[in-house]
């Protein structure tokens, strides 16, 4: 489905990603988890072609077709004058078809000209091909599952409210019926009733999946790889972000026990050797020893062992 390999990126000279490898097969749902500022975003929008990276390579795969791809901060288009169904429905490009199928129509009727006909028809085999005739009862579906029930489907999109807006963007881009979504915190716009829903509608989908969020529980109930960014580094591991955290537990626990043999022969050897012995035990300074544990993406909080700063920043 997606493969990136070798991966680097810097911005404003300051590096964000370096040397980063992970494939995501076709169904795979994956959590991108890392600290504030680690570089989560930066990292889809490499995916969507948003940010050009210094090295490395991203391959799809032909089935992948139209990305979803859902911004941290998402907002109604500007300078649409759809309204509100409309602009749902136009996530699968079905508005802008049903109007060339109406004008066809017309056309056809004036000409009868055999090149309209066939023009006219296949027309209406993509309208098929893209399930348009139950397309209203499936972007009804999800407006109400984002928690729009009670908006005017005729309103236009652009005099919504900001909130309002932000939900509608979600809806469309969850119409889609892409193979490949890349969400980035999209539990950030909606609300408890929505987040179960946006849940069922995400375990559901057999489309593959890089899901950015802090909300343990919600990736929990999704994922079945984590990929970790901090530091410029980025790690994949099986399991949902729960089975994460134990390990990087696990991690952190046997990272503070190397630590402790280290210091304990340290003091050994210069008790043996005559030289007073140190107050505090040596800090690591390997990078690539680091496993951090940060609260900061514990939605619980108290999960924090130990947090080292980056080498780099
Ligand atoms: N256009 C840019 N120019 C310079 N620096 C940038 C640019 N965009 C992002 N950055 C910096 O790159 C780093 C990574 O930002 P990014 O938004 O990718 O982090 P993130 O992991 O998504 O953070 P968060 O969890 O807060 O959303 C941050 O330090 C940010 O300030
Ligand atoms: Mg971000």
């Amino acid at each position: 489905m997606l493969s990136v390999r070798n991966l680097s990126v810097s911005l404003s000279g300051r590096p964000i990603i370096s040397n980063a490898s992970f494939s995501l097969m076709e169904s795979e749902k994956a959590g991108l988890v890392g600290p504030n500022g680690a570089g989560k975003t930066t990292l889809l929008r490499i995916l969507v072609g948003k940010v050009e990276p210094d090295e490395g390579r991203v391959v799809f795969s032909k089935k992948v077709g139209d990305i979803c791809y859902i911004p941290q901060h998402l907002d109604v288009q500007e300078g649409t004058d759809l309204a509100s169904l409309e602009y749902v429905l136009e996530g699968r490009g079905l508005y802008s078809l049903g109007v060339k199928i109406r004008q066809t129509e017309q056309e056809l009727e004036r000409t009868q000209s055999e090149n309209t006909l066939k023009r006219y028809l296949r027309l209406r085999d993509l309208y098929v091909e893209k399930e348009g005739y139950r397309a209203e009862e499936d972007a009804m579906e999800v407006l109400i599952g984002v928690g729009l029930n009670n908006i005017d489907l005729e309103q236009p999109a652009h005099t919504l409210s900001g909130g309002q807006k932000t939900r509608l963007a979600l809806a469309r881009m969850l119409f889609m019926q892409s193979g490949l979504l890349l969400l980035d915190e999209p539990t950030n716009h909606i609300d408890e009733t929505a987040l179960d829903w946006l849940t069922t509608f995400l375990q559901r989908s057999r489309a593959s999946m890089i899901i950015v969020s802090h909300v343990q529980d919600f990736l929990d109930r999704i994922i079945n790889k984590t990929m970790y960014l901090d530091c410029t580094t980025l790690r994949s591991y099986p399991g949902n972000y729960s089975s994460f955290l134990r390990l990087s537990e696990i991690a952190a626990r046997q990272e503070e026990a190397r630590q402790k043999q280290i210091a304990e022969e340290i003091a050994h050897r210069e008790k043996s050797s005559g030289v007073p012995p140190r107050a505090e035990p040596p800090r690591s300074t390997s990078g690539k020893e680091r496993f951090v544990n940060s609260n900061r993406n514990s939605p619980k909080g108290g999960r924090e062992k130990k947090q080292w700063d980056c080498d780099s920043r």
